[in-house]
């Protein structure tokens, strides 16, 4: 299961500041380049928070993500928006002045498709479909993730869900493991046990800024969204990538 609806309605309910937060912040950055209007693509878009932000602006959005239970979401969160539900690394990329992939959205190999190689293609074709001073704005997941040790835990307690997580990187810091476990209390007073397991590929800082750079894009690494005002995630980083007019 990648995503199923137990963590795609905790992703909704619990986690999405994260793409509220990069939803400012592309709101900022399209205002500064003079685009008030035009298509956004929200690659691995999630329950369609950042869609959401974008349609009231003004903008069209397209969301494509892996997970149909995401993207049931996405479609009651941001009716406006139009959503598929595919592989970022395949969807055709309409003529756009914005491309996001946030939270970690490239990282993930439940696709196949994903991995190094796949995101220097990637770059290539959001470059070819964006309007010139457009940006593609991604956060991805690189080395010291997991924390000093290679493992970190965490446990989250709603009042009727909880879900715990053991990530552990592995030596070369090239790949991120992620077990969790969701109980969820359901209508017959019964709990519900679901597990996932997520691969992530790791990219260093260095490497993706100079994969994007060979895109032809002017590439700035920052240590969080510019909205969230916070020290950031260690090993976790975004990617500001702007299309040279
Ligand atoms: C942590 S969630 C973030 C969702 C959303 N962007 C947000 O920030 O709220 C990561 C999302 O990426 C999607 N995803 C991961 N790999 C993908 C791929 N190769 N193609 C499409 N979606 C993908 C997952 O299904 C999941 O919805």
């Amino acid at each position: 299961v990648f995503y199923g609806p137990e963590q795609a309605g905790i992703h909704h309910r619990r986690f999405g500041r994260l793409a509220a937060t990069a939803a400012d912040h592309l709101l900022a950055v399209l205002a500064g380049a003079g685009h008030h209007g035009g298509t956004v693509v929200d690659l691995g878009c999630g329950s369609g928070i950042l869609a959401a932000r974008l349609t009231a602006a003004g903008y069209d959005v397209l969301g494509v993500d892996l997970s149909p239970d995401m993207v049931a979401i996405a479609t009651a969160t941001a009716p406006q928006a139009r959503f598929v539900v595919g592989s970022l690394h395949d969807v055709d990329l309409p003529p756009c002045v914005a491309v996001t992939a946030v939270g970690e959205a490239l990282d993930y190999a439940a696709d196949p498709a994903a991995g190094p190689e796949a995101v220097a293609r990637l770059a290539g074709r959001v470059a070819a479909a964006l309007a010139p001073g457009g940006v593609w704005l991604l956060d991805v997941s690189g080395p010291g993730r997991a924390g000093p040790t290679g493992t970190s835990k965490q446990f989250h307690r709603h009042d009727d869900w909880c879900l715990g997580m053991t990530a552990t990187e592995s030596a070369g810091g090239t790949r991120l493991d992620r077990e969790v476990t969701i109980f969820t209390a359901e209508a017959d007073g019964r709990y519900r046990r679901v597990e996932e397991h997520h691969v992530l590929h790791l990219y260093e800082r260095g490497e993706m800024a100079a994969t994007l750079r060979a895109a032809g894009f002017a590439v700035e690494v920052l240590d969080d969204y510019r909205s969230a005002g916070g020290p950031g995630v260690p090993g976790w980083y975004v990617v500001e990538a702007g299309k040279p007019r």
